[in-house]
């Protein structure tokens, strides 16, 4: 049977390289949709907890892996040879940076050399992992081509960037239109029909390098408007208004302006990372992309300027941060998520312990810490406890957490997301300066 009638009656087997934050609900909905899926990692105990019917990501619930991996429909793997009998693969595996802040497309190639082993005529392979553009072309196409495959005539390519909001409630995998582009009109006709049967809308672009920029754009462009309002925010502290109540306004306007929101930096596995990607690729073109870079540098800059306001914070109790017990609360890159990697409230932490504060933390998502040098664990957020610190520090705004009760319990409170507005305390907020208080 073809490819394409394959895809369209969904007797096709698809498999999913990288089990993460973005592969396992992609492989999940796969599987709900009706194809049988192999869902491949290299981590072993990501493995192991699937077969057992457990989801390690909070939007997949265990119920899903269980009917699913019981059901035959989801077949959890770190075996690649399995590959050999997938009709289509997607490739959701980590992009991070180097320490040098250049892309690290190692896992990319790694995954790639292994799937090309295995890789067979009438196949579909389409790179979901965010990169520079350029990627799809450069570095996979030549390793499909060194097994004698015509891309587009025997073996067919694409980029789809993820588009999957962690922890949203409003926006999942069916209900946000899918971009994709392929090497050759033929891959994107057949990488179109494939999402077509899991997405309500696929957008098709002219080619690899096109989908892979999209992604970049979507990201450099919330990087750029984050930096902006946090420039605002430092701004309003100086000239003593309230960066909040600018920014409720100003969203009033029916058109022509998007609201983003101030904050102690910006972290996940996306926004601080991909706009890097994007700015290494040009300069390839000799082109400097000076608002990612700009951007970069301000939300990075916003972690030392929260630990400015603890000081400051602090100083009005006479208190210097050395030896101060401090509270930080919420240490997910974003509310309501369990993920902490590049999360500022790990910065924040780090930049206090280096000066010699007592550092400590709550996350309901996150019992457990190895983050900062030092094992810590969760505090639980009791009377007690609360009042034992000298400063309450609310880095991650958690639905869970009952702020009219942290404002009448802890002593001093600096909240870099404007959670305590409206409630009375001794709290500092963010953007806020002293004469709108
Ligand atoms: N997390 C997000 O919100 C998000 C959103 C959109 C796009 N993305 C992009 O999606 C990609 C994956 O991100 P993520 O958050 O899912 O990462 P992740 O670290 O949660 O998951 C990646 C998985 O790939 C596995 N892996 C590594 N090398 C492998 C290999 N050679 N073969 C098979 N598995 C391998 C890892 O063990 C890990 O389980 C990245 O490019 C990221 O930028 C992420």
């Amino acid at each position: 049977m073809k490819l394409e009638d394959k895809i369209k009656n969904k007797t096709g087997v698809l498999a999913v390289a990288g089990l993460g934050y973005v592969g396992l609900p992609t492989a999940i909905t796969f599987a709900k949709a009706g194809y049988r899926v192999i869902g491949i990692d290299i981590d072993e105990n990501k493995i192991k907890s699937l077969s057992a019917g457990h989801s390690y990501v909070l939007d997949v619930p265990h119920e899903d892996i269980i009917s699913l991996v019981n059901s035959g429909r989801f077949c959890p793997t770190s075996d690649y040879s399995t590959v050999a009998h997938a009709d289509a693969v997607a490739i959701c595996v980590p992009t991070p940076l180097r320490k040098s802040k250049d892309p690290d497309v190692s896992y990319i190639i790694s995954a790639v050399d292994t799937i090309v082993r295995f890789a067979h005529k009438d196949m579909l392979i389409v790179l979901e992992s965010t990169t520079y553009p350029g990627t799809t072309e450069e570095l996979i196409k030549p390793r499909l081509e060194s097994i004698s495959y015509q891309v587009g005539k025997d073996i067919y390519l694409c980029f789809s960037p993820e588009r999957i909001d962690p922890g949203s409630k409003e926006y999942n995998l069916q209900n946000t239109p899918k971009v994709i582009g392929g090497i050759t009109p033929e891959c994107t006709r057949l990488g179109a029909l494939l999402y077509s049967t899991i997405v309500q809308k696929v957008v098709s672009v002219s080619s690899t390098k096109s989908a892979e920029l999209v992604k970049l754009l979507e990201n450099s462009f919330r990087s750029v408007n984050i930096a902006l309002v946090n420039e605002m925010a430092l701004m309003c502290e100086r000239m003593g208004v309230d960066v909040w109540e600018i920014l409720d306004a100003a969203s009033t306007k029916p058109y022509g302006f998007m609201k983003f929101s101030p904050g102690p930096g910006i972290g996940g596995h996306c926004i601080p990372l991909d706009p890097m990607y994007l700015a290494w690729k040009a300069k390839v073109y000799d082109f400097y992309t000076r608002f990612i870079e700009l951007a970069s540098d301000t939300n990075g800059n916003m972690p030392y300027h929260v630990v400015r306001l603890i000081g400051d914070a602090l100083n009005t109790h006479y208190k210097p941060i050395k030896g101060s017990k401090i509270l930080c609360m919420g240490v997910a890159y974003k509310r309501d998520v369990n993920d902490t990697r590049e999360s500022p409230s790990l910065e924040i932490m780090r930049l206090l312990q280096s000066k010699g504060a007592d550092i400590h933390y709550n996350d309901p998502y996150v019992p457990l810490l190895n983050d900062i040098g030092v094992e810590l664990k969760s505090v639980p957020i009791t009377p007690e406890n609360l009042r034992g610190f000298d400063c309450v520090v609310l880095c991650t705004d958690h639905t869970s957490y009952d702020y009219e009760f942290i404002a009448r319990t802890a002593v001093l409170i600096v909240d870099t997301r404007n959670a305590f507005k409206g409630i009375k305390g001794n709290i500092i907020r963010l953007g806020v300066g002293k004469d709108a208080t």
